[in-house]
């Protein structure tokens, strides 16, 4: 495995998480899901402002429980409004539940859907909106969230990569009915690997604990949903009830102590993020870049450089730059860039012209983005900087 100067992640799990987890593997010998578990999913709907969370071991899961819950909800509905620009799993779980994926573009401004071009997409089969706050940025404005309200559409929030941004002091993933968060190594913060499904609906999160753990009706810790279903399924064993359709996504003890320790640094983290990549912003050119992210409640996630304008020649000598500087980077940002020029995706495309999805093809082929990480070296962003400085135009 190639080591890069400036890889895009670095110590995410530190010498306090390690010594919280050998403190507690010492004294405990439950590790499977219980009550530091529980800890974690209290501590964390506060941190959000939700009054409720269920952990589960990836965002992945996340995304899938959540469509699956959406399924059951919305049985007459058949689509769900996603943009071309986000994780491959956001898609897998429409798909995989039932829906027709209809994918909308994003804006430049904060890489999320185009609000506009969603609204034309909204119809009465629109089951969610499936919103993706992309790399930190908030993927939503306040007169969007409003229509949305006003029109009783279901907003579902991925925020796997956008920990803490927020729309006016309220946080990306408290502003939707439901939505999804991942602990996985590279993000905001880390459980090595780990999500979340949080939401304000007693009815969503007793959904999301059963189908997290097997579809088990007393997982969902819902008293009165436990004794009404109890008495009409006399013939079945009670601790036995198959209630929802459900499967084994949860997480351990182990990982949830993690959590734990993570969610006391986090808005230090984000805060040291946010400097570095005002740091980086004001220092990058701007004749070859663009810079003109809506950066109001971001929570910065990694550091893009987006070309102005399409220009192979010049990407692939920036390319070659961070490359002989030992810089780690990722072509076409969140999840491998336009989701509907990937394989899994080949019997959608058909259906689609890709002049529709003007800056989710400009994100594809012509950005990147670098890590960014509160044990950066700022004299490494200067130095990124002073790098691209040199790249000539011509
Ligand atoms: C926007 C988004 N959604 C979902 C996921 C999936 O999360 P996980 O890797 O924890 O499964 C990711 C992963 O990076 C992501 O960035």
């Amino acid at each position: 495995m190639t080591k890069f100067d400036w890889p895009l992640m670095s110590n995410n799990i530190n010498q306090n998480d390690k010594k919280a987890l050998i403190k507690f593997i010492k004294v405990s010998d439950k590790f499977t899901n219980g009550t530091k578990v529980e800890n974690f999913e209290k501590k964390w709907s506060k941190w959000l402002g939700v009054k409720y969370s269920t952990f589960v071991n990836s965002g992945a899961s996340a995304n899938l429980i959540t469509l699956k819950i959406l399924k059951e909800l919305k049985k007459n509905k058949t689509e769900v409004i996603v943009p071309a620009f986000t994780w491959n799993s956001d898609i897998v779980s429409v798909v995989n539940s039932g829906f027709k994926p209809i994918f909308v573009d994003i804006n430049l401004k904060n890489l999320a859907l185009d609000e506009k071009k969603v609204i034309k997409k909204i119809s009465k089969r629109t089951a969610a909106i499936f919103l993706t706050h992309a790399m930190g940025f908030v993927g939503i404005s306040k007169n969007f969230l409003n229509y949305l309200k006003k029109k009783n559409i279901f907003l579902i929030e991925d925020a796997c990569e956008s920990h803490g941004s927020n729309l006016n002091g309220k946080k990306s993933g408290a502003l939707g009915e439901v939505s999804n968060f991942s602990f996985y190594y590279s993000h905001h913060m880390s459980t090595i690997e780990g999500g979340m499904i949080s939401t304000n609906s007693k009815k969503i999160d007793s959904l999301a604990k059963m189908k997290r753990g097997h579809g088990l009706l007393r997982e969902s810790k819902n008293s009165s949903l436990i004794s009404k279903a109890k008495s009409s399924h006399k013939d079945l064993n009670s601790d036995f009830i198959f209630f929802t359709e459900g499967f084994n996504l949860r997480n351990t003890e182990l990982s949830a102590v993690i959590g734990l320790e993570q969610i006391k640094r986090l808005n230090k983290n984000i805060k040291i993020r946010n400097r570095n990549h005002q740091l980086f912003l004001k220092n990058i050119r701007k004749d070859i870049f663009f810079t003109e992210f809506d950066l109001k409640g971001s929570s910065n996630y990694a550091l893009h450089l987006i070309l102005k304008k399409k220009d192979k020649n010049l990407f692939k000598k920036i390319l070659n730059a961070l490359r002989s500087n030992s810089i780690e980077y990722r072509i076409g940002s969140a999840g491998g860039g336009n989701q509907l020029r990937q394989p899994y995706l080949k019997d959608f495309k058909k259906r689609y012209n890709f002049k529709d999805f003007v800056n989710t093809e400009h994100m594809h082929f012509y950005s990147l983005y670098v890590g960014n990480y509160p044990d950066l070296n700022r004299s490494k962003i200067i130095k990124l900087c002073k790098i691209m400085d040199k790249i000539s135009i011509k």
